[in-house]
């Protein structure tokens, strides 16, 4: 099928060199120059593994391009996916306005009947602003739909490829049968829905995802308090398979361009249907009350005050296999560490900073602060760490490091809910 995908962030990137995996022609259009200029060349403006490598073989097999002109990307697609950003406003809600501006490009160049996806992320409320800005400007006739994308960053490629689940959020049989053709290709089981449930089902498992990590967060506090360990704790609550194990790992929380932004927009959105979602809100607070937790145990290491102290920070990405930082637990804790008169030292395998790697980072430091647990970590030679950093002392914000192992070593540790 003919595709255009706007907007190429991590999200209509992936989605593109997908779709022309699977066998579709693909236009991909940005309104950022310098990307779309990368981007005919090859280059993958952000690090996201095994991207480049397919982006360069769609660029070769003739099946995807790169424009920022509108008319050219709209004119002869069946399916747009709009896949801009739809970051935070202030007050929680998302900012409607790039999606409602893509929504006027294209009406402002549809020549023929297309089925508008709408990838992005958005409150349910998004479909009948998007209808009237089209039709306002085209009397051209199409079908709006609704695809929300689960794919995480770090393994987008992959996850794009085998997702768990399709979801298509429709209005009509032709943009049903049109989005079934676009997915043909992918064996996941296919939901078909309204557009508003589609955006829900996207709000409620970025939610209920953030809910389980505040919740075992919670229950790490407790665990600390009398000594009983979460990990342990961790397991033998996701042996039960109701529950399950994954996204209960205690730490710092979660950031990124999703989980937090997500859960405040449906704490928004609720708001605007009259419903105070005082549930989410807790899972918030949990979430942000965490760092400043993480910081009385790092202050408490240091009875002659943290001030003047050296800390190097180990990951800057919101989490491993990405150049991601946004709403990454590393910036709020730096800053707030930053204001206590801490010198901040940090390295990060993709995000580059003043050190070139993690020993050099460490030399003459008074801790290490782990916030990112990239794999690499976890081969450090601690011996060597230990001759080189003022104060032995490891504060673990993932619970990624072995305790014991580091113990033997003579480094005092912290982890979140563990001895
Ligand atoms: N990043 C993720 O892991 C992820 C996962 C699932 C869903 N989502 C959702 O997908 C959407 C996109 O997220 P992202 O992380 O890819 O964002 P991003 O910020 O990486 O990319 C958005 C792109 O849209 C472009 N853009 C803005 N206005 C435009 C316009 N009018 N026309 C064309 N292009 C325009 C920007 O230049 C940018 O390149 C968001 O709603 C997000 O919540 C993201």
């Amino acid at each position: 099928m003919k595709i255009a995908v706007l907007g190429t962030g991590y999200v209509g990137l992936v989605s593109s060199a997908v779709f022309a995996e699977i066998g579709h022609q693909v236009i991909g259009l940005d309104i950022d120059k310098s990307k779309i200029s990368q981007l005919k060349k090859g280059r993958v403006p952000i690090y996201e593994p095994g991207l480049e490598t397919l982006l360069q073989k769609h660029l070769n097999s003739g099946r995807l391009i790169f424009t920022t002109d509108y008319a050219q990307a709209i004119k002869d697609a069946e399916l747009i996916f709009i896949c801009v950003g739809t970051p935070p406003k202030p007050d929680g809600s998302y900012d409607s306005k790039y999606v409602y501006s893509a929504a006027k490009s294209i009406a402002g160049h549809l020549t023929q009947y297309a089925v508008i996806v709408i990838k992005s992320t958005v409150p349910p409320s998004t479909t009948n602003e998007v209808r009237k800005i089209i039709q306002a400007n085209t009397s051209v006739a199409f079908d709006l739909a609704s695809t929300p994308e689960f794919l995480r960053e770090g393994s987008a490629v992959n996850d794009a490829l085998h997702p768990a689940r399709i979801i298509l959020g429709v209005e009509s049989s032709k943009a049903e049968t049109w989005l079934r053709k676009a997915h043909h290709q992918l064996s996941a089981p296919i939901l078909v829905t309204t557009p508003a449930s589609a955006q829900l089902i996207k709000y409620a498992s970025n939610a209920m995802l953030a809910t389980k990590i505040s919740f075992i967060n919670a229950m790490a506090i407790l665990c600390d308090k009398i000594g009983a360990d979460i990990k342990a704790v961790t397991r033998g609550l996701g042996l039960d398979p109701r529950i399950g194990q994954s996204f209960l790992n205690a730490g710092l929380g979660y950031g990124g361009s999703c989980f937090p932004k997500d859960t405040w927009a449906l704490i928004a959105y609720a708001k605007s249907l009259g419903y105070d979602f005082n549930f989410l809100k807790q899972v918030d607070q949990v979430n942000n009350d965490q760092i400043d937790y993480f910081i009385s145990k790092i202050k408490s290491a240091y009875p002659d005050g943290i001030k003047g102290k050296v800390l190097t920070i180990l990951g800057l990405a919101f989490k491993p296999n990405t150049d991601d930082q946004r709403e990454a637990r590393s910036t709020i804790l730096i800053n707030k560490l930053k204001k206590l008169g801490v010198i901040i030292h940090a390295y990060d395998p993709v995000i580059k900073t003043e050190f070139s790697d993690p020993y050099m980072a460490l030399i003459n430091a008074d801790g290490l602060v782990l916030v990112t647990e990239w794999q690499e970590f976890n081969d450090l030679n601690f011996t060597r760490i230990k001759r080189s950093m003022k104060q032995p002392i490891i504060f673990d914000g993932r619970n990624f490091f072995n305790p014991g192992k580091l113990r033997k070593l003579k480094f005092q540790y912290f982890g979140i809910g563990r001895q």
